[in-house]
């Protein structure tokens, strides 16, 4: 079994901080999104991925390289315009050759893996199988109908009036079953061929098509409020290790990693909450649910249920709180002559002061 990893795209919709960047590179606990996906598949037993890259293809090859550092062997394929899930299956015919494959995109988040659906799917041998959510807002996914019995009768894209809340989860499980179907349907209105109009396709042939619903899902859609969340959740998940130089004034509290390369001096840290590498943390309060990405200076400050991106510093402030700060961030006081605000703010940021 193969898998088929979807990283392409165009790397410039709008999202807060990472416009200039691929959306399956944002950080979660400070990993990439992306590499969540793959090390999933890994523990799956799967080794060989097919990495669909498009304008960000640049970015995503020196984020994964050859894929050996999470044991998996790498092929990109080359994508030169992002015309659609189906179209990635198209151009990736010759890498998947008749093998079943798991097709994955590469901005979505499954807690717990994909290795139960992996042998189930292996056990049962469908034609297709598919994952679905609830959602609260159908109309931003592809949907499902089930009929009594709990089989897939219809799906549909991105549709104005869903039939159900089940959204589909961008995990699939295929076998050669869907080169067929990729290559029968067209383009929908929005120039896109649809992998869902192609499962769709399978149904209508009467194919065994399954699914499982799940629940811990999250997908990148670049909401400040739902990245705090996927970075809380897998915080809570994270293995303790205090491998960083913290000294005697410093506290540790509950599930904490600190970097072997951070340092920590006079702080007092609660989980959870992880220290990437070359950070260091002076003076200062870092509380639950915060990631400190590479190379930050947090001085004389409090941080808390927070994100902060590689080389930021935030220096002599109390309380950041529900924070995303971005990269190569500086946060200081303001001199308190004149009483005023000066801000250097990158594009489609949202600042909420205090009176
Ligand atoms: O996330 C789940 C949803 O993903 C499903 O519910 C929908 O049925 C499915 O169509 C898809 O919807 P999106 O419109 O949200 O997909 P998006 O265009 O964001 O692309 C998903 C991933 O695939 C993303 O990592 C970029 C990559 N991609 C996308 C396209 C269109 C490619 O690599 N090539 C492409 O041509």
């Amino acid at each position: 079994m193969k898998a088929l990893v979807l990283s392409g795209g165009a790397g410039t919709r709008l999202r807060p901080i990472t416009h200039t960047s691929a959306k399956q590179l944002v950080p979660v606990a400070n990993k990439p999104v992306l590499f969540y996906g793959l090390e999933a598949i890994a523990e799956a037993g799967i080794t060989e991925v097919g990495i669909i890259v498009g304008d960000t293809a640049e970015e995503i090859r020196q984020a994964v390289g050859d894929g050996s550092a999470l044991g998996l062997k790498v092929t990109y394929i080359p994508q030169d315009a992002p015309l659609g899930l189906a179209h990635a299956v198209l151009i990736a015919r010759e890498f998947l050759g008749d093998e079943d494959f798991v097709m994955y995109l590469g901005d979505n988040f499954i807690v717990g893996g994909i290795s139960g659906l992996v042998d189930q799917f292996r056990a049962d041998k469908p034609d297709a199988q598919i994952l679905l959510t609830r959602v609260p807002n159908p109309t931003a996914f592809g949907v499902a109908e089930l009929g009594a019995d709990g089989k897939v009768i219809g799906l549909e894209e991105k549709p104005q009036h869903p039939k159900s809340d089940l959204a589909l989860v961008g995990v699939y499980l295929f076998t050669p079953a869907v080169h067929e179907a990729v290559r029968a349907i067209k383009p929908s209105w929005r120039g896109e061929l649809e992998i869902t109009h192609a499962i769709q396709w399978l149904i209508d042939e009467q194919k065994d098509v399954r699914s499982t619903t799940i629940g811990g899902y999250w997908k990148d859609t670049g909401n400040v409020t739902d990245m705090l969340e996927v970075n809380r959740t897998v915080l809570e998940t994270l293995e303790p290790s205090i491998e960083g130089s913290v000294d005697e004034a410093s506290e540790i509290i509950g599930r904490v990693q600190i970097h072997p390369t951070a340092k920590i001096t006079g702080s007092r840290i609660v989980g959870p909450a992880i220290i990437g590498p070359g950070s260091t943390i002076s003076d200062s309060y870092v509380g639950p649910f915060t990631s400190i990405s590479e190379n930050c200076r947090i001085e004389d400050a409090e941080v808390e249920y927070s994100i902060v991106l590689r080389d930021s510093s935030i220096i002599g402030v109390r309380r950041i709180e529900a924070s995303l700060i971005g990269r190569n961030v500086e946060i200081t006081p303001a001199p308190r002559v004149p009483a005023a605000h000066r801000l250097v703010i990158g594009d489609y940021s949202k600042v909420q002061i205090s009176k």
